[in-house]
């Protein structure tokens, strides 16, 4: 089984790829928030659902789980004048997020802090936020059940939790354990949901952006330093995945 921390730590230990963004704006258009070095598949119509729906008064408490290099967060953060913890198991990507916080304009995010925590185990006290985010890392949890006892754990009452995150109808190859639907796991831990849908075009979205990802290995591998067969395979299996998943899911919960 693939150690994903050690994964992620290297992955974002580099620089944040050009030839990937060329794909990404290439696919998405508009809809691509190149300014943010995400590295998921967040549009824009995603982030203002996001920060529409948590619902923040300003100074409000937001915490984002899985956070990558702090884009999607800070950006929300930044349209709902909340302060923002960034959670994840990669310290390189962290290390990115607080270069990215520094650099904003003073009175964009007033106060920030990133942290090295899981799903599982976050380090955040108990009902200390008012809205929790994850974009594109909930796949990554190898205990979905505890990660939403997790969520519901920080939040405060009537907390909103905001997640986008895939359903698959079979276990992808070196993965964590998948699960078909999300609600139940959510109810159980304390959730009501208000909103679950398949966000627009993911699938041809996600299967473009890895076809020409395949066709650019040369220039990918060119860019990492990568083995360009070791990467075409990885890029194959993520496209064989793929086929497993049956939506990618912008879900709104709101905790009891
Ligand atoms: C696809 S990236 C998404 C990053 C970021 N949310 C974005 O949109 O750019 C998945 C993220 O989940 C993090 N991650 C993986 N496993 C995790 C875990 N068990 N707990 C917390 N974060 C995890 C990775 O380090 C990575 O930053």
């Amino acid at each position: 089984m693939t150690d994903w921390k050690a994964a992620f730590t290297t992955m974002f230990g580099a620089p944040a790829s050009a030839v990937s963004a060329g794909i990404w704006a290439e696919v998405y258009g508009d809809e691509y928030p190149a300014e943010l070095d995400t590295y998921s598949f967040v549009t824009r119509t995603d982030l203002h659902r996001i920060a529409a729906e948590a619902r923040l008064e300003p100074g409000g408490r937001l915490a984002d789980i899985g956070c990558g290099r702090g884009g999607p967060g800070l950006w929300v953060a930044a349209r709902t004048y909340a302060t923002l913890t960034g959670v994840d198991i990669a310290e390189t990507a962290l290390a990115s997020a607080r270069r990215r916080a520094e650099a904003l304009p003073f009175s964009d995010v007033e106060a920030t802090d990133f942290q090295i925590g899981s799903f599982s185990e976050t380090g955040l006290d108990d009902a200390s936020f008012d809205a929790v985010m994850s974009v594109d890392a909930l796949l990554f949890a190898p205990d979905k059940p505890r990660a939403c006892e997790e969520f519901a754990r920080i939040l405060v009452p009537g907390g909103r939790l905001l997640v986008t995150t895939w359903d698959f109808d079979g276990q992808p190859q070196n993965r964590p354990p998948q699960v078909p639907d999300h609600r139940p796991l959510l109810e159980s831990a304390g959730f009501d949901v208000l909103t679950y849908e398949e966000t627009p075009d993911w699938r041809t979205r996600q299967r473009r952006t890895m076809e020409l990802s395949l066709s650019r290995v040369a220039d990918l591998a060119a860019e990492s330093g990568e083995d360009p067969s070791k990467l075409r395979a990885s890029l194959e299996q993520t496209l064989r995945n793929q086929d497993l998943m049956t939506r990618r899911v912008l879900l709104i919960a709101s905790r009891r």
